[in-house]
Protein backbone atom coordinates (compact mmCIF):
# COMPACT_ATOMS: atom_id res chain seq x y z
CA UNK A 1 0.00 0.00 0.00
CA UNK A 2 3.00 2.58 0.92
CA UNK A 3 5.00 1.34 -2.37
CA UNK A 4 1.74 2.24 -4.14
CA UNK A 5 1.47 5.48 -2.82
CA UNK A 6 4.85 6.16 -3.40
CA UNK A 7 4.47 5.43 -6.62
CA UNK A 8 1.62 7.84 -7.58
CA UNK A 9 3.92 10.43 -5.67
CA UNK A 10 6.28 9.63 -7.45
CA UNK A 11 4.87 10.03 -11.19
CA UNK A 12 2.62 12.81 -9.91
CA UNK A 13 6.30 14.77 -9.38
CA UNK A 14 7.28 13.51 -12.92
CA UNK A 15 4.44 14.83 -14.90
CA UNK A 16 5.03 18.72 -12.92
CA UNK A 17 8.20 18.48 -14.19
CA UNK A 18 7.65 17.15 -17.88
CA UNK A 19 3.98 19.66 -18.30
CA UNK A 20 5.80 22.51 -18.61
CA UNK A 21 8.31 21.24 -20.85
CA UNK A 22 5.25 19.32 -23.60
CA UNK A 23 3.48 22.28 -23.46
CA UNK A 24 6.77 24.02 -25.31
CA UNK A 25 7.55 26.48 -22.28
CA UNK A 26 10.55 24.99 -20.68
CA UNK A 27 9.43 25.68 -17.37
CA UNK A 28 13.36 27.26 -16.76
CA UNK A 29 14.52 23.83 -17.73
CA UNK A 30 16.21 24.46 -20.55
CA UNK A 31 17.67 27.71 -21.86
CA UNK A 32 15.77 30.02 -23.93
CA UNK A 33 15.24 29.98 -27.84
CA UNK A 34 18.22 31.25 -29.02
CA UNK A 35 18.25 34.25 -31.45
CA UNK A 36 21.76 34.40 -31.96
CA UNK A 37 24.02 31.65 -33.51
CA UNK A 38 26.26 31.68 -30.31
CA UNK A 39 23.17 31.46 -28.31
CA UNK A 40 22.48 28.63 -30.21
CA UNK A 41 25.45 26.57 -29.75
CA UNK A 42 25.00 27.53 -25.99
CA UNK A 43 21.77 25.68 -26.43
CA UNK A 44 23.22 22.74 -28.17
CA UNK A 45 25.64 22.27 -25.79
CA UNK A 46 23.32 22.21 -23.10
CA UNK A 47 21.04 19.67 -24.36
CA UNK A 48 23.56 17.33 -25.56
CA UNK A 49 25.06 17.13 -22.05
CA UNK A 50 21.36 16.49 -20.90
CA UNK A 51 20.98 13.27 -22.37
CA UNK A 52 23.88 12.06 -20.38
CA UNK A 53 22.40 13.67 -17.16
CA UNK A 54 18.94 12.01 -17.75
CA UNK A 55 20.18 9.04 -18.65
CA UNK A 56 22.57 8.75 -15.22
CA UNK A 57 19.61 10.38 -13.01
CA UNK A 58 17.19 7.64 -14.50
CA UNK A 59 19.48 4.48 -14.11
CA UNK A 60 20.87 5.80 -10.16
CA UNK A 61 17.38 6.55 -8.88
CA UNK A 62 15.93 3.56 -11.05
CA UNK A 63 18.40 1.29 -9.30
CA UNK A 64 18.42 3.01 -6.10
CA UNK A 65 14.46 1.98 -6.29
CA UNK A 66 15.32 -1.21 -7.13
CA UNK A 67 17.51 -2.28 -4.54
CA UNK A 68 15.24 -0.76 -1.94
CA UNK A 69 12.10 -3.31 -2.85
CA UNK A 70 14.22 -6.01 -3.89
CA UNK A 71 17.04 -5.81 -0.78
CA UNK A 72 14.19 -5.02 2.04
CA UNK A 73 14.65 -6.69 4.94
CA UNK A 74 11.60 -8.69 4.79
CA UNK A 75 11.36 -11.26 7.92
CA UNK A 76 15.63 -11.31 8.32
CA UNK A 77 16.96 -10.19 11.61
CA UNK A 78 17.74 -6.77 11.92
CA UNK A 79 21.41 -7.20 12.26
CA UNK A 80 22.12 -10.21 9.72
CA UNK A 81 25.18 -9.13 7.61
CA UNK A 82 24.59 -10.12 3.62
CA UNK A 83 26.55 -12.72 1.65
CA UNK A 84 30.59 -10.62 1.44
CA UNK A 85 31.46 -10.17 -2.33
CA UNK A 86 35.08 -9.28 -3.59
CA UNK A 87 36.05 -8.00 -6.17
CA UNK A 88 33.53 -7.62 -9.55
CA UNK A 89 35.92 -7.11 -12.45
CA UNK A 90 33.80 -6.88 -15.37
CA UNK A 91 31.72 -4.63 -13.23
CA UNK A 92 34.33 -2.46 -12.18
CA UNK A 93 35.81 -2.48 -15.55
CA UNK A 94 32.14 -0.83 -17.08
CA UNK A 95 31.63 1.72 -14.46
CA UNK A 96 35.03 2.80 -15.20
CA UNK A 97 35.43 2.79 -19.07
CA UNK A 98 31.81 4.38 -19.42
CA UNK A 99 32.36 7.62 -18.10
CA UNK A 100 35.29 8.02 -19.90
CA UNK A 101 33.42 7.56 -22.44
CA UNK A 102 30.74 10.04 -21.88
CA UNK A 103 33.43 12.75 -20.77
CA UNK A 104 35.57 12.07 -24.14
CA UNK A 105 31.73 12.50 -26.04
CA UNK A 106 31.19 15.96 -24.12
CA UNK A 107 34.27 17.18 -24.87
CA UNK A 108 34.55 16.81 -28.36
CA UNK A 109 31.17 18.06 -28.98
CA UNK A 110 32.13 21.68 -26.74
CA UNK A 111 35.01 21.86 -28.83
CA UNK A 112 33.40 21.09 -31.72
CA UNK A 113 31.02 24.05 -30.79
CA UNK A 114 33.45 26.44 -28.93
CA UNK A 115 34.15 28.22 -31.57
CA UNK A 116 30.90 28.85 -33.00
CA UNK A 117 30.14 30.33 -29.73
CA UNK A 118 33.23 32.66 -29.59
CA UNK A 119 34.11 33.75 -32.72
CA UNK A 120 32.23 36.31 -34.54
CA UNK A 121 31.38 35.58 -37.96
CA UNK A 122 33.87 36.97 -40.42
CA UNK A 123 32.65 35.88 -43.90
CA UNK A 124 31.23 39.72 -43.91
CA UNK A 125 33.81 41.42 -42.52
CA UNK A 126 33.22 45.11 -42.92
CA UNK A 127 29.36 45.11 -42.40
CA UNK A 128 30.14 44.45 -39.01
CA UNK A 129 29.17 46.97 -35.82
CA UNK A 130 31.02 47.69 -33.36
CA UNK A 131 28.86 48.66 -29.67
CA UNK A 132 30.95 49.39 -26.61
CA UNK A 133 28.82 48.55 -23.89
CA UNK A 134 29.57 49.81 -20.50
CA UNK A 135 28.42 48.28 -17.19
CA UNK A 136 27.92 50.89 -14.43
CA UNK A 137 25.98 51.31 -11.20
CA UNK A 138 22.81 50.82 -12.42
CA UNK A 139 23.03 51.35 -15.51
CA UNK A 140 23.99 50.08 -19.46
CA UNK A 141 25.77 52.76 -21.56
CA UNK A 142 26.10 52.01 -24.77
CA UNK A 143 28.22 54.02 -27.53
CA UNK A 144 28.31 53.49 -31.64
CA UNK A 145 30.79 53.99 -33.94
CA UNK A 146 29.60 57.77 -34.28
CA UNK A 147 29.70 59.09 -31.16
CA UNK A 148 26.13 57.85 -30.64
CA UNK A 149 25.31 57.29 -26.92
CA UNK A 150 22.26 54.89 -25.84
CA UNK A 151 21.37 53.54 -22.08
CA UNK A 152 20.15 50.50 -21.18
CA UNK A 153 17.70 49.49 -24.44
CA UNK A 154 20.28 48.49 -27.32
CA UNK A 155 19.29 49.19 -31.11
CA UNK A 156 20.81 47.03 -33.44
CA UNK A 157 20.21 45.83 -37.09
CA UNK A 158 19.11 42.05 -37.70
CA UNK A 159 21.33 40.13 -39.70
CA UNK A 160 24.61 42.63 -39.27
CA UNK A 161 27.47 40.94 -37.15
CA UNK A 162 27.38 42.82 -33.86
CA UNK A 163 30.54 42.94 -31.76
CA UNK A 164 30.46 43.82 -28.20
CA UNK A 165 33.28 45.55 -26.53
CA UNK A 166 31.79 45.12 -22.87
CA UNK A 167 33.76 46.66 -19.73
CA UNK A 168 33.25 49.19 -16.85
CA UNK A 169 34.87 51.88 -15.40
CA UNK A 170 37.91 52.22 -13.41
CA UNK A 171 35.83 54.03 -10.71
CA UNK A 172 32.77 50.98 -10.53
CA UNK A 173 32.20 47.39 -9.99
CA UNK A 174 32.03 43.88 -12.22
CA UNK A 175 28.59 43.59 -14.05
CA UNK A 176 27.94 40.83 -16.55
CA UNK A 177 26.38 41.38 -19.50
CA UNK A 178 23.66 38.62 -20.37
CA UNK A 179 20.91 38.68 -23.02
CA UNK A 180 20.37 34.94 -23.19
CA UNK A 181 18.81 34.74 -26.60
CA UNK A 182 21.92 36.24 -27.78
CA UNK A 183 24.57 34.41 -25.77
CA UNK A 184 26.05 33.92 -22.63
CA UNK A 185 27.50 35.73 -20.23
CA UNK A 186 30.21 38.29 -20.38
CA UNK A 187 31.42 40.51 -17.55
CA UNK A 188 32.20 44.11 -17.33
CA UNK A 189 35.28 44.61 -14.99
CA UNK A 190 36.77 47.79 -14.63
CA UNK A 191 40.13 48.31 -16.74
CA UNK A 192 39.25 45.00 -19.04
CA UNK A 193 37.54 44.83 -22.55
CA UNK A 194 35.97 41.90 -22.93
CA UNK A 195 34.32 40.70 -25.87
CA UNK A 196 31.47 39.23 -27.58
CA UNK A 197 28.54 39.24 -30.26
CA UNK A 198 25.51 38.56 -31.70
CA UNK A 199 23.52 38.02 -34.70
CA UNK A 200 20.00 38.31 -34.86
CA UNK A 201 18.30 37.46 -38.04
CA UNK A 202 14.41 38.49 -37.44
CA UNK A 203 13.80 41.85 -35.42
CA UNK A 204 12.37 41.51 -32.30
CA UNK A 205 13.21 42.38 -28.91
CA UNK A 206 15.60 40.39 -26.55
CA UNK A 207 15.89 41.00 -22.88
CA UNK A 208 18.33 40.31 -20.08
CA UNK A 209 19.78 41.96 -16.79
CA UNK A 210 23.35 42.63 -15.26
CA UNK A 211 24.04 39.00 -14.09
CA UNK A 212 26.96 39.93 -11.28
CA UNK A 213 25.39 41.22 -8.15
CA UNK A 214 26.81 44.55 -8.18
CA UNK A 215 25.23 46.75 -5.57
CA UNK A 216 21.82 47.70 -4.20
CA UNK A 217 19.93 48.43 -7.41
CA UNK A 218 21.68 45.30 -9.10
CA UNK A 219 17.76 43.87 -10.00
CA UNK A 220 17.27 46.83 -11.77
CA UNK A 221 19.72 47.07 -14.03
CA UNK A 222 17.71 45.85 -16.81
CA UNK A 223 19.02 45.59 -20.76
CA UNK A 224 17.54 44.86 -23.83
CA UNK A 225 18.29 44.66 -27.45
CA UNK A 226 15.78 46.21 -30.06
CA UNK A 227 16.76 44.52 -33.18
CA UNK A 228 15.05 46.26 -36.76
CA UNK A 229 15.40 45.90 -40.01
CA UNK A 230 18.68 47.45 -41.39
CA UNK A 231 17.50 50.23 -43.15
CA UNK A 232 15.17 51.12 -40.35
CA UNK A 233 18.27 50.91 -37.87
CA UNK A 234 21.02 53.11 -40.33
CA UNK A 235 17.82 55.77 -39.73
CA UNK A 236 17.62 55.50 -36.34
CA UNK A 237 21.53 56.04 -36.06
CA UNK A 238 21.29 59.25 -38.27
CA UNK A 239 18.07 60.79 -36.27
CA UNK A 240 20.09 60.44 -33.31
CA UNK A 241 23.24 61.43 -34.28
CA UNK A 242 21.53 64.85 -35.17
CA UNK A 243 19.76 65.16 -32.05
CA UNK A 244 22.84 64.61 -29.92
CA UNK A 245 24.29 67.60 -31.62
CA UNK A 246 21.62 69.88 -31.21
CA UNK A 247 21.48 68.86 -27.70
CA UNK A 248 17.89 67.59 -27.58
CA UNK A 249 16.19 64.58 -28.12
CA UNK A 250 15.83 61.22 -26.27
CA UNK A 251 19.27 60.93 -24.60
CA UNK A 252 18.57 63.26 -21.88
CA UNK A 253 14.96 61.07 -21.21
CA UNK A 254 16.91 57.75 -20.77
CA UNK A 255 19.90 59.38 -18.95
CA UNK A 256 17.13 60.56 -16.30
CA UNK A 257 15.58 57.39 -16.32
CA UNK A 258 18.40 55.01 -16.28
CA UNK A 259 20.85 56.64 -14.36
CA UNK A 260 19.33 59.15 -12.07
CA UNK A 261 15.42 57.71 -11.72
CA UNK A 262 17.02 54.13 -10.42
CA UNK A 263 18.09 55.85 -7.21
CA UNK A 264 15.74 58.82 -6.95
CA UNK A 265 12.67 57.26 -8.41
CA UNK A 266 11.12 58.05 -11.51
CA UNK A 267 9.47 61.40 -10.64
CA UNK A 268 12.53 61.74 -8.19
CA UNK A 269 10.34 61.13 -5.00
CA UNK A 270 13.22 59.20 -3.40
CA UNK A 271 13.88 55.52 -3.31
CA UNK A 272 17.39 54.77 -1.94
CA UNK A 273 18.70 57.92 -2.75
CA UNK A 274 16.88 60.98 -1.57
CA UNK A 275 14.03 63.09 -3.06
CA UNK A 276 15.23 64.91 -5.90
CA UNK A 277 12.05 66.73 -7.25
CA UNK A 278 12.33 70.70 -6.66
CA UNK A 279 15.85 70.61 -6.21
CA UNK A 280 17.00 73.36 -7.42
CA UNK A 281 19.99 71.97 -8.44
CA UNK A 282 18.27 70.20 -11.17
CA UNK A 283 17.34 73.57 -13.25
CA UNK A 284 20.57 74.80 -13.17
CA UNK A 285 23.16 72.75 -15.58
CA UNK A 286 26.13 73.77 -14.06
CA UNK A 287 25.27 72.44 -10.90
CA UNK A 288 23.75 69.53 -12.88
CA UNK A 289 27.58 68.87 -14.59
CA UNK A 290 29.27 69.22 -11.31
CA UNK A 291 26.94 66.75 -9.13
CA UNK A 292 26.58 64.17 -12.05
CA UNK A 293 30.49 63.96 -12.86
CA UNK A 294 31.79 64.65 -9.21
CA UNK A 295 29.44 62.77 -7.22
CA UNK A 296 28.21 64.07 -3.83
CA UNK A 297 28.55 62.31 -0.36
CA UNK A 298 27.30 59.05 -0.88
CA UNK A 299 26.31 59.33 -4.91
CA UNK A 300 28.87 58.21 -6.70
CA UNK A 301 30.28 59.97 -9.90
CA UNK A 302 27.35 58.45 -12.12
CA UNK A 303 28.18 60.24 -15.13
CA UNK A 304 32.08 60.86 -14.83
CA UNK A 305 33.65 60.34 -18.31
CA UNK A 306 30.33 61.20 -20.15
CA UNK A 307 30.53 63.21 -22.73
CA UNK A 308 29.62 67.22 -22.09
CA UNK A 309 26.59 65.97 -25.19
CA UNK A 310 25.57 63.68 -22.75
CA UNK A 311 25.54 65.67 -19.84
CA UNK A 312 24.01 68.92 -21.58
CA UNK A 313 21.13 66.68 -22.76
CA UNK A 314 20.32 65.35 -19.62
CA UNK A 315 20.43 69.40 -18.41
CA UNK A 316 18.47 70.35 -21.02
CA UNK A 317 15.50 67.07 -20.32
CA UNK A 318 15.63 68.13 -16.51
CA UNK A 319 14.55 71.55 -17.34
CA UNK A 320 11.93 70.67 -19.11
CA UNK A 321 10.74 68.05 -17.79
CA UNK A 322 11.67 68.98 -13.97
CA UNK A 323 10.52 65.64 -11.93
CA UNK A 324 7.25 66.27 -10.58
CA UNK A 325 7.79 64.50 -7.31
CA UNK A 326 4.75 61.85 -7.25
CU1 LIG B 1 25.31 45.53 -12.52
CU2 LIG B 1 24.41 43.72 -11.26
Amino acid sequence: MRARLLFIAGLLALAAIAAPIALGDNGGFTPVAPASPNAEGIRDSFLFVSIFVFGIFVLVEGLLIAFIVRYRRRARPRFEDGAPIHGATKLELLWTAIPVVILFLIGAFVFIELPGIKDIPSARAGAQLEIRVTGRQFYWQYEYPNGVIAIDTMLAPAGVPVRLEVTAPDSDVIHSWWIPALGGKIDAIPGTVNETWFEVESPGVYTGQCAELCGLEHARMLASVEVMPEAEFAAWLERRRAEQDAGSGELGKETWEGVCAKCHGFSGEGGIGPKIAGSIVLSDPDAVENLVRNGRRTMPAIGSGWTSEQVEALANYLKENPPSGG
